[in-house]
């Protein structure tokens, strides 16, 4: 079956918006299951059973946003703040390079400390490596964003969050939705392939907002969807909300993945964090890629995003092995390839 036809296919499922709906408020019920178990059918025959793994270097937890959800967020001032240096950073893509990995993400809050020459000649030094290098930094100038293009870079991660206007403004104070999609389209104009993707379970988030979320992916032309729960962190004005579950976290990969068959899916962390088997459920929801921690231990516990994340004292290879064994007990494969989206692959 050609490109068309799957994604035609995948329209199908989506049409029936008030089903979809319900779907939605309901994700424990049996036509989530079939939905996710039609997700699952359509990752095989659009993108087969390969699983791409992301090594991710959090090479910086400054941030000069104030984001309600995060842990990073500026006014918390019970984490110590850290910053690797170019060498260091080098050093773990190093790492993830004899681990087999064939991108390292990386990844930090929004630390204008790293200039964006500075960024550029990281990206450079990595590139020679023979690493695909994807960048999840934040909100930067267009200029920026093209130098490090020029240097090398091929992806970049930038969830909208929310595609509610009103919820993502007062989650994220002195910032708007409207500015977020306007950087994702330059990050697009130039040709990267651009990783959105949203929280599941923030409060104030309803179905509608839920299905806009994917809406929003679909006409972005997302490469990549990033979805995880919500987990709320007590050191943030959020601490107190109640945090997002693993069937419907389940359940928006599954409709990504419908909206967008050829997209590059991960299973997130966040996901694996909430559930010691909620990582294997999203790749068997419509996931197709995993991003195993390369952050020198060292770092690892105060780069919390949200708490009790998972692998914060297992070392690189460990976490190898382990994310491994995951994949092949579910009969799937380790994939070899760099794991670029087919259809930028089709215009590269
Ligand atoms: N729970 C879950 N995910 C979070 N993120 C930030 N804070 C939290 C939280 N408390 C996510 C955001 C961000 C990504 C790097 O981590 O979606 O884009
Ligand atoms: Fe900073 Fe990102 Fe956390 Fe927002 S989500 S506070 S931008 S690290
Ligand atoms: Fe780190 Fe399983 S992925 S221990």
């Amino acid at each position: 079956s050609d490109s068309a036809s799957l994604i035609a296919d995948g329209a199908e499922f989506l049409a029936d918006r008030p089903a979809i709906l319900r779907t939605i408020a309901a994700p424990g019920g049996e036509d989530a299951q079939q939905l996710r178990m039609s997700a699952n059918l359509l990752r095989r025959r659009a993108v087969g059973d390969a699983v791409h793994l992301r090594g991710l270097i959090e090479f910086s937890n400054h941030c000069r946003n104030n984001c309600c959800y995060c842990g990073l967020r500026r006014d918390n001032r019970r984490l110590a703040r850290y910053r690797m240096t170019p060498a260091e950073i080098v050093s773990a893509a190093e790492r993830g390079a004899a681990l087999g990995y064939r991108t390292v993400v990386l990844q930090s809050g929004e630390d204008p400390a790293f200039t964006g020459p500075m960024l550029a000649e990281i990206i450079r030094e990595i590139k020679r490596l023979g690493l695909v290098v994807t960048l999840s930094v934040g909100e930067r100038e267009p200029r920026e964003y093209e130098l490090w293009r020029s240097a090398g870079a091929e992806r970049y991660l930038m969830r909208h969050e929310t595609a509610d206007p009103e919820l993502y403004g007062r989650l994220h104070p002195g910032q708007t939705l409207a500015k977020r999609i306007a950087l994702l389209k330059v990050l697009k104009q130039l040709d990267y392939q651009v990783g959105t993707g949203f929280m599941v379970g923030l409060p104030g988030q309803t179905p509608e907002t839920l299905l806009a979320d994917i809406d929003l992916a679909r006409e972005l032309a997302a490469e990549m969807v990033g979805i995880g729960p919500f987990i709320p962190h007590p050191a943030t004005p959020l601490a107190d909300s109640p945090g997002g579950i693993v069937d419907q976290t389940c359940l928006m990969v599954a409709l990504a993945r419908l909206a967008l068959p050829y997209a590059l899916i991960p299973a997130t962390t966040a996901l694996g964090s909430i559930d010691p088997q909620g990582r294997e459920l999203a790749l068997e929801s419509g996931a197709n890629v995993m991003m195993p921690n390369l952050t020198p231990r060292l770092h690892r516990a105060d780069y919390q995003i949200y708490p009790n994340k998972i692998c914060l004292n297992e070392e690189a290879d460990h976490c190898r092995g382990c994310i491994t064994g995951r994949i092949l007990g579910l009969g799937r494969i380790v994939a070899d390839d760099p794991g670029h989206h087919p259809l930028w692959l089709e215009r590269n």
